[in-house]
């Protein structure tokens, strides 16, 4: 990986339920450079949203543990900086966006007055700069007539349009790194390219880096420098550029890459992964992903297979795969 930006280091997170503490996500190590763009892909419940929202400091305190690991961002521990620290990293230096816009944006405040409190908050603007700016912002998402719709309410707007006003939320105090949580989910395809494209040029226009989460391959394939893959709370293989789609070196990967629509192939059904991600609660002996593995061998129902670097590039948690390329 490139100089970073942003380190999670063998980051183990758990939640406390029925009485006893269950992991979420176990040795996560994720790096972002600056100006990339990581995508992390994976079924529901693979631990993208956890490893996200542990970023910023965003879990239920009593209810969550940090078994282990460091968050290192620009030198400092995230874990370890105190909360009003974190909270101001938060929003100005470090900004998300997440899946469903309308439960973000406050129905009973204008849009205007919901960016303007991030200025005001983040850089003590006063209400006509920040309004002044909170048009620019909505220009810069290519929001249309932006000085009418500052002073409209959420519910006046598409989907669409409260995902771009969530960006430029996002976006107001140019943050170093956006983390955008499944942004495109909740919108129609043609929607989904659109926000997707905006997100990109932003990128370039600010200078930012990004994390992109989905569970769609495709998605992360066309938007992404580098991607990590989680299943059940691990990354079980990361490579950058095109790598993981010529050389896929753990079969849940294979299994997602074959779930991406071909409009061109003539096939009447998707592949699709057999069986369904483990209840964190019980995970499996071994590796977590042999109860579905077509590629499963004795040792892996044993031993937790370790993460492997096939190059500098390139890393992935199966060793009999590993094993075959490297012979
Ligand atoms: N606050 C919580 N308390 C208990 N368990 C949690 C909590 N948040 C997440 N989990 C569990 O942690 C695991 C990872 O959840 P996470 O939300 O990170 O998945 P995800 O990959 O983001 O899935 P999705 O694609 O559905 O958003 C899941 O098993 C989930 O049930
Ligand atoms: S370690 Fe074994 S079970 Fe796990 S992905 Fe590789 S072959 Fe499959
Ligand atoms: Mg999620």
């Amino acid at each position: 990986m490139c100089g970073k930006l942003l380190s999670i280091e063998n980051l183990t997170v758990q939640f406390r339920s029925g009485g006893r503490w269950i992991t979420a996500i176990e040795d996560v190590n994720l790096g972002l450079a600056e100006r990339e763009c990581l995508g992390i892909v994976g079924e529901s419940g693979s631990g993208k949203s956890v490893t996200a929202l542990t970023v910023l400091g965003l879990h239920a305190p009593k209810s969550t543990r940090i078994a282990s690991g460091r968050i290192v961002y620009q030198d400092r521990d995230l874990l370890a900086v105190p909360a009003r620290a974190l909270e101001r990293i938060r929003g100005a230096e470090i900004a998300m966006i997440f899946q469903d816009p309308m439960s973000s944006l406050n129905p009973v405040l204008t849009i205007g007055d919901q960016i303007g409190e991030t200025l005001r908050i983040h850089q003590g603007l006063s209400a006509a700069d920040a309004l002044r700016r909170s048009v620019e912002l909505l220009d810069m998402v290519r929001i249309p007539d932006a000085r009418r719709r500052v002073t409209e309410y959420p519910h006046r707007l598409s989907g669409g349009m409260r995902q771009r006003v969530m960006i430029a939320m996002a976006i107001a105090c140019r943050p170093k790194i956006l983390i955008a949580d499944e942004p495109t989910t909740a919108l129609d395809v043609t929607v989904q390219a659109q926000i997707l494209n905006l997100l990109r040029d932003l990128r370039a226009e600010l200078g930012m880096s990004v994390i992109l989460i989905s569970h769609d391959m495709g998605v992360i394939s066309e938007f992404t420098d580098r991607i990590a893959v989680m299943y059940a709370g691990q990354v079980v293989e990361q490579a950058a550029g095109s790598g993981l789609f010529e050389r896929p070196m753990h079969p849940y990967t294979d299994g997602l890459l074959r779930a991406i629509p071909d409009i061109d192939a003539d096939v009447a059904r998707l592949a699709t992964i057999s069986g369904s991600i483990p209840d964190p609660a019980y995970p499996p002996a071994g590796c977590r992903f042999h109860p579905r593995c077509p590629e499963a061998i004795a040792a892996c129902t044993q031993q937790m297979p370790a993460m492997i670097d096939l190059s500098a590039q390139h890393q992935t948690r199966c060793p009999p795969r590993a094993a075959g390329r490297m012979a």
